[in-house]
């Protein structure tokens, strides 16, 4: 079987690496430098190993390209295209229509059409079904099915084989086709009644975690405030074996999912006429964050950081991983700067941001730390300047949460 993957990013490029074994795979990715590289055997995702394209290559089963005609006579085409927000914090399905425009416009036959991007539900059956047929030259009856991906980069005691997963058609072939096709490379798949419940459970997931670390977050600021140990109170409610799953405050949230995935879930809710109020306060409190933290740094240098040499020590989103998509460091440089701080950071795993290259751990007035890479030496944090502050909760001795 040959199947088609639009989008060889974090989710695409990954299901590519999974599938490879078990069938003809065409990355079909419209970044003709990801394309290159990629039928060169360089993967740009982490985890997945330039060793596995190259041996796929070498088999005839993995070409990546830039060509929709490429696509013409595949079996099956999944989605897994960005599904970002607009300017104005707006569901952004213009990367979702493109690759609508892709498919439509070049195979030729009747085949199975999944979408694995994360979207609100009904944009299966409402928007990528019409926007296929829409596009398509001849009337064809495709088939279309939703499964919504799960992965979580950096992650090593899951993967996209263990991981269970989701899956629903919009007819009972379509469920059908979906099954057999995933079998191949997913030990745990859990049919649900309809594309639509599919979707919403995939948003209720990240919205559940940002929601969580939002009231984490709030608590932390209580806890500071009647003077006792946030992650000393934690741990105390952790020791209950029921009813309670421990989050850690930190900065905000970040990567392309938690941020993000809340937002669509609060629009389509908005959209019927049900208030996602929880929904978005919990957003405002992870963006808040930053300021509070900013906040405290200044409250414990004399309420004053202009002019201080500020260290951000970690601007990934999240630990062991170089992803730097919607990170809450961002957020805290410009709050920052905005005192009249001169802001540099340092991250070994990411390297360069921005046009910038990570600065070297010693010698500021003031280190705050975002992100704690399990690479990084806490007695080298430490000793990068007089006061530390930690949003991690992994840096022991120094100022925190
Ligand atoms: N990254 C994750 O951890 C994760 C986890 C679960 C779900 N998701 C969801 O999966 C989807 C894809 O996310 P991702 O992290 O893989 O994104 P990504 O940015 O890593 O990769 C997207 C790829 O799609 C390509 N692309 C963009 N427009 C295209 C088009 N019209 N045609 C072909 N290729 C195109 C880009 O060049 C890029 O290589 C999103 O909906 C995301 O929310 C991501």
């Amino acid at each position: 079987m040959k199947i088609a993957i639009i989008g060889q990013g974090y989710v695409g490029l990954t299901i590519s690496a999974f599938a490879g074994e078990y069938f003809e795979i065409v990355g079909f990715d419209n970044n003709p430098k990801i394309v290159e590289n990629l039928n060169n055997g360089v993967s740009h995702i982490e985890g997945i190993e330039g060793a596995t394209l190259r041996k796929w290559i070498n088999a005839g089963r993995y070409r990546a390209t830039i060509d929709g005609h490429d696509i013409a006579d595949v079996d099956v085409a999944v989605i897994a295209v960005p599904t970002p927000l607009t300017s104005d914090r707006k569901p952004d399905l213009s990367y979702i229509d493109a690759a609508c425009k892709t498919i439509g416009h070049h195979v030729t036959r009747r085949i199975l059409i999944i979408n694995e991007s994360t979207s609100f539900p009904g944009t299966l059956r409402d928007y990528i079904k019409p926007a296929i047929e829409r596009y398509s030259k001849n009337p064809i009856e495709h088939l279309f099915a939703i499964s919504p991906e799960r992965v979580d980069p950096g992650r090593t005691d899951f993967n996209q084989k263990s991981t269970p997963r989701l899956y629903a058609g919009l007819t009972p072939e379509a469920s059908k086709k979906t099954r057999e096709f995933y079998s191949k490379f997913c030990d745990n798949l859990v049919e649900v009644s309809s594309p639509e419940v599919a979707e919403a459970a995939k948003l209720f997931e990240n919205t559940f975690r940002q929601v969580n670390i939002a009231l984490v977050n709030e608590f932390a600021q209580i806890a500071h405030s009647l003077g006792i140990s946030v992650y000393e109170t934690l741990d105390a409610a952790d020791t209950k074996p029921y009813g309670f799953m421990k989050f850690t405050p930190s900065a905000g949230v970040g990567g392309h999912c938690i941020p993000v995935d809340p937002t669509y879930l609060a629009a389509v809710a908005e959209e019927h006429g049900a208030p996602a109020t929880f929904i978005r306060r919990a957003n405002e409190v992870n963006l808040e964050m930053s300021e509070y933290i900013v906040r405290r740094v200044a409250e414990d240098n004399d309420g004053n950081l202009q002019g201080k040499n500020v260290l951000v020590v970690g601007v990934a989103y999240k630990p062991n991983v170089a992803d730097v998509r919607e990170t809450a460091a961002e957020l805290v440089i410009q709050h920052l700067q905005s005192q009249g701080a001169v802001v540099s950071w340092h991250d070994e795993v990411v390297g360069n941001w921005k046009g910038e290259s990570s600065a070297p751990l010693y010698g500021a007035d003031i280190a705050v730390v975002v992100t704690k890479h399990d690479s990084v030496d806490e007695n080298k944090i430490l000793a990068s300047a007089p006061y530390v502050f930690d949003t991690t909760g992994k840096v022991k001795g120094a100022k925190g949460l």
